[in-house]
């Protein structure tokens, strides 16, 4: 198994994100995330990736439990994330975020920069090409579109090469047609690489389209898990609609 979940629970402060909930996500497999606003995707995202600790239960990743995997290298080899905010340093060239998958902070890349060997220029360029954006290469970050932008962070990860990647709304800002595109990539590079993909997903229908599997999250809480194919409207409306918090209001007021 690539992620294992065992009963773990996250709250911040009085809130809780997300109620003990069990998931296990094997080596090669894609799976998406679904669910409101709040629901707690982000947070269930930053437990696969080691970006945080558990409240309660215990993560495993690739069989090593997160307690022993500190940030850093060994960590990284296993999973790399992007996150909802990309984190691009927006005044260095498109290939120098690149390498910062490579060399970690770009704190420490800001002073390597210089000193980069031709032969991690010429993994960042492949990456580049990979993802369709070569020739802006040297092009400042800040100028690129949303959908290069991405492209950029998917390119470090290409080149911090981590067994599993985990994606938080990695087309929240793209139009369709991009939104499509940049699925179409990520989901032929775990397939082509053989890596887990575990993305958060605002659609429904690119959910389908483009992974195996597919988890609802509501208020913190697992409401199914599913193959693709099995996912069907009254799924999607249950997860979205609001009439439950109606049903909620109505019980509060008939007391
Ligand atoms: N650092 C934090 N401190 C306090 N509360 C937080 C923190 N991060 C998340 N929360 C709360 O946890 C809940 C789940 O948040 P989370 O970001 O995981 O939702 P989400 O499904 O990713 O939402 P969105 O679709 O808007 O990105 C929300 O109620 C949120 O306010
Ligand atoms: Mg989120």
């Amino acid at each position: 198994m690539m992620f294992v979940l065992d009963a773990v629970s996250k709250a911040y402060g009085s809130t809780v994100a997300l109620h003990p909930l069990s998931l296990a996500v094997a080596r090669g497999e894609t799976l998406a995330v679904v669910g409101p606003s709040g629901a707690g995707k982000t947070t269930l995202l930053h437990l696969l990736g080691g970006v945080t600790q558990p409240s309660a239960g215990a993560v495993w990743i690739a069989g090593r439990p997160l307690a022993s995997l500190p940030p850093g290298r060994e960590l990284a080899r296993l999973v790399g994330v992007m996150h909802q905010q990309l984190d691009l340093v927006p005044h260095l060239a498109a290939v120098h975020n690149v390498l910062a998958g490579r060399l970690g902070e770009w704190r420490l890349l800001r002073s390597l920069v210089s000193l980069v060997a031709p032969r991690e220029i010429e993994r960042a360029l492949a990456a580049l090409e990979r993802v369709g954006i070569r020739d802006k290469l040297y092009e400042r970050t800040a100028r690129l579109s949303g959908g290069e932008q991405q492209r950029v962070a998917l390119a470090r990860l290409l080149v911090q090469d981590p067994a599993a990647i985990v994606a938080d709304e990695p087309v929240a800002s793209l139009d369709p047609a991009r939104a499509e595109d940049l699925l179409q990539l990520l989901t032929g590079i775990a397939r082509d690489d053989g890596k887990t993909l575990v993305a958060s997903l605002h659609s429904i229908q690119l959910a389908r389209r483009y992974f195996a599997r597919i988890v609802g999250l509501r208020r913190g809480r697992l409401a199914f898990d599913l193959p693709a194919a099995a996912v069907s409207q009254a799924h999607v409306d249950r997860l979205y609609d609001l009439d439950e918090r109606a049903d909620d209001l109505a019980t509060a007021a008939a007391r």
